[in-house]
């Protein structure tokens, strides 16, 4: 008996310690499907992927640019998560139609509320045009003169490609350049606001739990898909219909245990899996760093100001977030590398790289990549630095000089392509600067100049420091600048972009804001990214045969493509984990552990008085197990950024969980996944319909989906 576990857990040890990836839904006949069945999964390749029938990926949508969300019923109800439409509730909420604080609940059709601006994505279709998009090109060429030809040959093909009208199309490489993939599209136009939890639910635990697992946070918002009345994508239209999808996914009532499979679908942002161990070095032990201070001293300040004013609040509340997001992610992420040596790993596969490329006889073709790699990846540190420095302070984390970046870019506008581009391009200038303005605050954005003016000073290599911070006097210089700007307010703006081009150009070269800005900027188009872009070019010259060597000198090794924002499979089983010695981490949450942390009158752990209830009185409806209501769970899903909102599939494709993150100790899985101690979490989609239900009492929303009992067949 005790053989046969130990038996057991060594297969289950085997089969997980080789999970990982994020594979493409249109390639899993084969290796994939057959590793799928062996860990329960009961479908086959063609119910996730087909075109000829209705399948899984017809309910898969990409949001609005950034992240997943599903098809939930036969009117198009979109799940995604309070994260992904945090933009779009906070755009509806003022102090006194707080949908922030308070949650949104459309209880009618009439009442679900346009986003102008977003899109779903749907894919129709994704071809394989590897050799249309290498046709004439050969050795003899250089990069760049093969890099032309390629894309003149996929300008070609998209254009020849079947389609119908109202469709779209758009070609990625997968495996850094050496394979090409298209991809059919339907861009949804008209994306309507149906509900979303207060963010003492849909934030719980916000920025101190964030990355973290146990987790508790019913991470989830959901939208409609609306449509022409002939089915078609549409522009906002108050004539437009619930779009009727090809496919939506039924919700399991049944719950997970450990052990269960899972698979996540969606589209992962960008993974760094195959990069040599000099630049994972780098990230992890330099630019992380750098770019962890900067953060770290902006997030201060806003924190400080949000703490003390409720409409600062409202208006920083979602930049802190995603700042902070990252901010916490690149801590760790270097911890991550640190702990799994991750860089000795690297140097160990690049040493067995280099053994088999000289048994092999192949010096001449790849023999050379890895010093190749060493040479480029130092010469690029310093330009690396600055980039990131500059795209930190000026460009992001200061919004007085972000402004004088869009600015900047209308001026460049004028310069090179006359007034009529300049009258348009100030146009939608203008229209970004409304937003822009309606969430600033000059006081919070002056003291954070201050700050990080300093620090970009302080460490921007020498080389490509700009000449008015030589002299080391931010306090004045942050003063005389905030003192005279008028690029503080949308009306000062609005006046600097008044009047005929040459007016303007005047008008704001005389502005110390936008001049200091201007110079900063200037220094980086002119010298910076140039030169950043130029070594870019270089390392992904030889990233590129790295991994054309790395497929053909590892063939049975399981290398999958980089994630770049296409749809993708990731898959593996419901799992705990020991983050260190003696500690093991149950793979499942529950409502008591909200109860647990509850934190009166704190806006982080703050629990709503009718949940607080609903726990007390054990009103939770068909939702609970044993008398407990399962909040989150986690598994060995292979996920990034751009994942959040991906739905969590059971074994027949039923929707059991939504993603949302990963767990602290396994965020550097984008440089380098490890099975051990790398999961995903997901919201189980009992607690999304215990709060739609019980909490909100939204029933006609739980009526549109299709419930079911997978494990009560
Ligand atoms: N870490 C998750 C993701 O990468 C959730 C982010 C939500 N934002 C936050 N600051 N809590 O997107
Ligand atoms: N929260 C992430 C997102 O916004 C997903 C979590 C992750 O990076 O794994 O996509």
């Amino acid at each position: 008996m005790k053989l046969l576990r130990i038996l057991i857990l060594f297969i289950v040890f085997q089969v997980s310690a080789q999970q990982g990836g994020m594979w493409i839904p249109s390639m899993l006949e084969g290796r994939n499907e057959k590793e799928m069945q062996s860990l329960g999964m009961k479908m086959t390749a063609a119910e996730i992927y087909n075109i000829n029938n209705s399948s899984l990926k017809d309910a898969i949508v990409h949001f609005n640019g950034g992240c997943t969300s599903e098809l939930i019923s036969s009117r198009a109800l979109l799940l995604t998560n309070h994260h992904c439409g945090y933009g779009a509730i906070q755009s509806h909420s003022s102090l006194q139609n707080d949908y922030l604080n308070d949650g949104f609940w459309a209880m009618t059709d009439a009442e679900e509320l346009p986003n102008p601006g977003m899109i779903a994505t749907l894919i129709v279709r994704i071809d394989d045009v590897t050799n249309k998009a290498f046709e004439g090109t050969n050795d003899s060429m250089s990069e760049q003169q093969k890099l032309a030809k390629i894309s003149q040959n996929l300008e070609k093909v998209q254009k020849e490609v079947e389609k119908e009208a109202w469709q779209d199309v758009f070609v990625r490489s997968i495996y850094h350049g050496n394979q090409y993939l298209l991809y059919v599209t339907e861009v949804f136009k008209d994306v309507r606001l149906v509900g979303a939890p207060p963010s003492s639910i849909g934030k719980f635990g916000s920025d101190t739990d964030n990355w973290m697992w146990p987790r508790h946070t019913g991470d989830f918002a959901l939208f409609r898909i609306y449509a022409s009345k002939d089915n078609k994508p549409a522009s906002y239209s108050k004539d437009n219909v619930p779009y009727i999808p090809k496919h939506f996914l039924p919700v399991s009532l049944d719950g997970v245990a450990e052990g269960d499979f899972t698979m996540v679908f969606g589209f992962p942002g960008r993974t760094n899996e195959y990069l040599p161990a000099i630049a994972v070095d780098q990230i992890a032990n330099k630019f992380n760093p750098a770019r962890i201070e900067v953060r770290d001293a902006a997030l201060k300040i806003v924190d400080s100001y949000m703490r003390k004013d409720q409409q600062i609040k409202i208006q920083y509340a979602s930049k802190y977030a995603s700042v902070a997001n990252h901010w916490k992610k690149w801590i760790g992420e270097s911890q991550g590398i640190q702990k799994s040596g991750a860089v000795e790993i690297k140097k160990e596969l690049e040493g067995k790289f280099q053994q088999l490329v000289n048994e092999k006889g192949l010096q001449n073709k790849y023999g050379g990549l890895l010093s190749e790699f060493d040479r480029l990846y130092k010469e690029a540190e310093n330009v690396t630095f600055a980039n990131d420095y500059w795209s930190e302070v000026v460009n992001r984390n200061v919004e007085l000089l972000s402004a004088s970046v869009m600015i900047y870019q209308l001026e460049q506008v004028y310069e090179k392509k006359g007034e009529q581009a300049f009258v348009e391009a100030r146009e939608k200038l203008l229209n970004r600067l409304q937003g822009f303005y309606k969430n600033y605050n000059a006081t919070v954005d002056k003291a954070v100049f201050e700050r990080l003016i300093e620090i970009y000073a302080n460490n921007i290599p020498r080389e490509f420091l700009s000449k008015s911070l030589g002299n080391n006097q931010f306090n004045k210089l942050t003063n005389d600048i905030y003192q005279k700007t008028k690029l503080t307010s949308l009306a000062g703006a609005t006046e600097l972009l008044t009047g005929s081009a040459a007016e303007v150009v005047k008008k704001i070269n005389k502005d110390k804001g936008y001049q200091f800005g201007k110079e900063l900027t200037a220094d980086y188009y002119n010298n910076i990214n140039p030169k950043y872009i130029k070594i870019t070019e270089q390392i992904a010259a030889v990233q590129k045969v790295y991994m054309k060597a790395l497929l053909e000198l590892f063939p049975d090794e399981r290398i999958f493509p980089d994630a770049n924002s296409t749809l993708r499979i990731t898959y593996g089983q419901v799992r705990g984990y020991q983050p260190r010695d003696a500690v093991y981490y149950m793979p499942v949450s529950y409502l008591d552990g909200i109860m647990e942390k509850y934190i009166p009158n704190d806006y982080e752990f703050e629990v709503p008085l009718k949940l607080r209830e609903l726990y007390k009185t054990k009103d939770f409806g068909k939702y609970a197990e044993n008398g407990k209501v399962p909040v989150a769970f986690i598994g060995t899903n292979h996920t990034t950024g751009g994942n959040s909102g991906s739905p969590a599939l059971d074994a027949y494709g039923n929707l059991i969980g939504l993603n949302f993150d990963r767990v602290w100790e396994g965020t550097m899985s984008d440089l380098h996944y490890d099975p051990s101690i790398s999961r995903n979490i997901m919201v189980d989609i009992r607690y999304v319909l215990f709060i739609v239900d019980k909490y909100a009492g939204a029933t006609r929303l739980i009526d549109e989906m299709k419930l079911v009992h997978p494990k009560k067949k």
